[in-house]
């Protein structure tokens, strides 16, 4: 599936930027191929246009704000959040603007990111209850470009068997090759998985398990919200809850935005920001470069034969299944076929 090929992904809400980014003037985005521009309103919160002037086609995010319109830097013509031009100042005082207009779509503050749904979102913005939560900190952790697909990232996200090979060099065990099973519900927002991990817990994991014991277990209560956002609750033996949230915004068919945050159940003195940062940095960048060498164009299609024998893979066979209705109800173009099985 490339994702800048099935038009429902459009329908969705994907965290583009921090919010904090747009704090000094617009910033350009690519969403589902679609160059967009983000800035503030006069109310500080965040809008989305096409990144292109209607008078000579100029990238709006080479221009600024003024009183929460965007200013197109090239002739100064200036737009609401709406997209609906305001003002050009070449024109005399008492010539009406002529009703023109930048596309406009759905943005959202949440969670310090800006969401953006490019057209009529078919579900909303995923819900974490421990935002706001007083027992919880919240850490940006990540924000970074990977060259791999969205649906890759997800199936990898509850890919219990690359544990053992891909992260031995942080907590997994290639002694342990055999993975753990989940329990699955289907749920409306795609499925919750369960299941309980042993994991090795070298000394630079200490704190971040919250005990020093050479290995500990995990206990896995993680969610995929369709298409690109999952959550990766953990929890540990010393009631630490480690809960990381991500979604994996599709820039193009061969690029994500990774966006990584978490939810800690502690305080700075029991573990650092930049501990908790390095630590799960070190566990992605393992990911990062395995996914990186995978094919963006990932199957959705059922037909492939070799995971329905691996039970590790029950989450990445629903997750294709739930998407390809999703294609099929929405889309009219051609679901592509085209990994060998
Ligand atoms: S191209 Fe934007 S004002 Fe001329
Ligand atoms: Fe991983």
């Amino acid at each position: 599936m490339l994702a800048t090929k099935q038009p429902v992904l459009r329908r969705f809400w994907y965290a583009v930027m921090p919010l904090d980014h747009l704090k000094d003037g617009p910033k350009p985005f690519t969403l589902l191929g679609e160059p967009i521009v983000l800035f503030l309103d006069a109310k500080g919160e965040p809008a989305a246009l096409e990144d292109r002037c209607c008078h000579r086609t100029a990238k709006l995010s080479k221009g600024w704000c003024n009183n929460g319109n965007i200013v197109c830097g090239y002739h100064g013509w200036e737009y609401d959040r709406e997209g609906k031009l305001v003002m050009i100042p070449q024109f005399p005082f008492e010539q009406p603007i002529p009703d023109a207009r930048a596309r406009s779509f759905r943005a959202q503050a949440r969670y310090g990111y800006v969401w953006v749904a490019l057209d009529e979102p078919l579900s909303g913005i995923p819900e974490i209850s421990e935002e706001g939560d007083p027992r919880y900190r919240r850490i940006h952790q990540f924000y970074a470009k990977w060259n791999t697909a969205a649906l890759r990232l997800m199936e990898n996200s509850f890919d219990n068997a690359h544990f053992a090979f891909v992260h031995k060099g942080t907590f997994g065990d290639i002694n342990q090759p055999k993975p753990e099973k989940y329990e699955i519900v289907e749920t409306d927002y795609g499925f919750d998985a369960e299941t309980i991990i042993t994991i090795r817990n070298p000394p630079n994991a200490f704190r971040i398990s919250g005990t020093s014991d050479p290995t500990t277990r995990r206990h896995q209560r993680n969610k995929w919200f369709m298409p690109f956002c999952r959550r990766l609750d953990m929890e540990y033996p010393s009631g630490i809850r480690h809960i990381i949230f991500n979604c994996a915004t599709p820039v193009s068919d061969g690029e994500i935005q990774v966006v990584q945050i978490l939810f800690r159940n502690d305080t700075e003195a029991d573990c650092s920001t930049q501990e908790l940062i390095d630590w799960d940095a070190a566990i992605i960048a393992e990911d990062r470069d395995m996914l990186e060498s995978t094919d963006p164009d990932a199957i959705v299609d059922l037909s492939r034969k070799i995971e329905k024998h691996m039970p590790s893979d029950r989450p990445g066979m629903l997750m294709r299944k739930r998407l390809l209705e999703l294609l099929q109800a929405h889309n009219e173009c051609e679901i592509p076929r085209h990994e060998t099985t």
